[in-house]
């Protein structure tokens, strides 16, 4: 998919104030900091689009983009950043997991795992409540620029190893760095390939 047009359509606090849902949606989640902001501008080949920074907990509301006239792509807050409150985390988990849930042009949501480190609770939890929903997510590695192979393959390993003492299945997994562009293409083409799959429900 060649990016003709990316551009920041509106913030919502909540799935309610989300944009009508015309278009089949995309969101990127995961922990705070682990490179959501970054990995969308490199998918579309903008270096500010969203919103990058050092300090983690910096999106703070369900961001949405419009892509190609075509599609929407969503960044959301991240999750489990232990230095807010525990008030505010819980209102954010509240807002995104209703969101979720809710938001009925969502057609995929990628979920976005730091490859530095070893699985975390968190993540995995997080993952098994997508799956107990049947909510539609692939599993998206980030920051691989920042490691060996080695070190790389052994923690991807593990992830795949605790998921397999539950499901059957793996879901399906990118690899990807936004300094080295590693799965760019490989993630714009599932969501090319279902903008094609379900372009009768969005006319
Ligand atoms: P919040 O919005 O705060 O939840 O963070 P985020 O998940 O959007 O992360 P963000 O993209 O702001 O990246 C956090 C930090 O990681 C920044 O310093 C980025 O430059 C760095 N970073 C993100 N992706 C990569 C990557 O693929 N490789 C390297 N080397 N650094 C990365
Ligand atoms: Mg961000």
């Amino acid at each position: 998919m060649i990016i003709k047009q990316a551009e920041f359509l509106q913030s919502a606090s909540d799935y309610k104030g989300c944009p009508k849902p015309t278009h089949a949606e995309y969101a990127f989640i995961g922990r705070s900091n682990v490179g959501k902001s970054s990995l969308i501008n490199m998918l579309v080949g903008r270096n500010s689009l969203a919103k990058t920074s050092q300090t983690p907990g910096k999106t703070q509301l369900i961001n949405h983009f419009m892509i190609n006239n075509q599609w929407y792509l969503v960044d959301l807050p991240g999750y489990g950043y232990a230095r807010v409150s525990k008030d505010k985390r819980s209102v954010f988990k509240g807002l995104i997991y209703n969101y979720l849930e809710k938001r009925e042009n969502l057609e995929c949501i990628f979920v976005l795992i730091d490859s530095r480190l070893e699985p975390q609770k968190i993540d995995m939890e997080f993952i098994e409540w997508l799956a107990t929903k049947g909510l539609p997510f692939v599993m998206v590695f980030t920051k691989a620029d920042k490691l060996s192979k080695t070190a790389y393959d052994s923690n991807i390993a593990k992830y795949n190893k605790q998921l397999r003492e539950s499901w059957e299945e793996l879901p399906p997994q990118f690899h990807t760095s936004a300094v080295t562009k590693k799965g760019q293409e490989e993630i714009l083409a599932l969501i090319a390939e279902t903008n094609q799959t379900v372009k009768e429900r969005y006319h």
